[in-house]
Parts: structure tokens; C-alpha cells; sequence
């Protein structure tokens, strides 16, 4: 490939670069996980923009998972995730958002397809390892929070 086209290409990868955030679950952290999934991203291509291990307060998990307040497993949701330490990454790359999606797997970790993160690492729903923004709306919420 000569240099102009190679100019072409990494300007295109530019375009398509965005950031995500995902965070690795208590229950993760708790089964030593948290290299394996590191290194899943780490391994795709992202590049790691910050990265740290933290233990959520109530009001900290109510604000990030605001968007279920009015859901029937909210407590559920808020009591897990304040439960212990989790690890919160901000990575960026090509189309960061939907494909950290693909490379979670479905919700329900007994249901995710082998290959993808939950589909390897679990069984559980509420504990289902790890979380990732699912729109550029979310991120800026959850980032914000994460680092707050
Ligand atoms: P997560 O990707 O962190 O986003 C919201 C979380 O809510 C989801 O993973 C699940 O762990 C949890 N969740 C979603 N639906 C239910 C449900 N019906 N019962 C219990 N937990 C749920």
C-alpha cells in the first residue's frame, strides 16, 4: 500500500474511532477475572484511556443505572452492584460502543453465545460479569458518573 493510501486508511479509522466504558462486575472481580476480560479488549485493539478499581456507593449506583430506576429488579440491580470492588475502563477504538456489545454477549450469561465475555465467564443475569455503555447517550451518563 503506498503512503497516500495509507494516509486514506488511518484517516478513516479516525472518523470511526469512539470510546466506551465498561465495568467489571463484582462478581468478576471477586473470581479473579479481571485480567481475562482486560485482555479480551486489550487484544481486540483498544486502546485503554483510563482504567480504575473502585467500590460503588448507593446514590453513585442509583445515578448510573438511572435509566432502571422504575424496573422491578432495580434494587436487585443496585445491591449487586455495590456488593464489592469493580474495575471501570474507558477504552477508545473503531465503533467502540457497538462492538464491545458484541464482544459482552447477551444479558443473560446463560444464554450468551460461546466466544463472547459472558458466554465464557458465567452463568448468572443480575451477576453477569461485566457491563458496557449501550449508546453514546449512556457513555456520556456513565462515564461521567464512573469518574465522577
Ligand atoms: P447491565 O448490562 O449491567 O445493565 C443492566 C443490568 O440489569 C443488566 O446488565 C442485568 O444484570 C440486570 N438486569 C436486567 N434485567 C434484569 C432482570 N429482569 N432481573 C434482574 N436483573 C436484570
Amino acid at each position: 500500500m503506498d503512503k497516500e493510501a495509507r494516509q486514506g486508511r488511518n484517516q478513516k479509522e479516525l472518523e470511526l474511532s469512539e470510546q466506551s466504558l465498561f465495568i467489571v462486575k463484582p462478581d468478576a472481580v471477586a473470581r479473579s477475572l479481571v485480567g481475562d476480560v482486560i485482555s479480551r479488549f486489550e487484544r481486540k485493539g483498544f486502546k485503554f484511556l483510563k482504567l480504575k478499581m473502585f467500590t460503588f456507593s448507593q446514590a453513585q449506583a442509583e445515578n448510573f443505572y438511572g435509566v432502571h430506576k422504575d424496573k422491578p429488579f432495580f434494587g436487585e440491580l443496585t445491591s449487586f452492584i455495590t456488593s464489592g470492588p469493580v474495575v471501570v475502563a474507558i477504552i477508545e477504538g473503531n465503533n467502540a460502543i457497538a462492538t464491545t456489545r458484541i464482544m459482552i454477549g447477551a444479558t443473560k450469561s446463560f444464554e450468551a453465545e460461546p466466544g463472547s465475555i459472558r458466554g465464557d465467564f458465567g452463568l448468572g443475569f443480575s451477576e453477569n460479569i461485566i457491563h458496557a455503555s449501550d449508546s453514546q447517550e449512556s457513555y456520556d451518563h456513565e462515564s461521567k458518573v464512573a469518574f465522577e
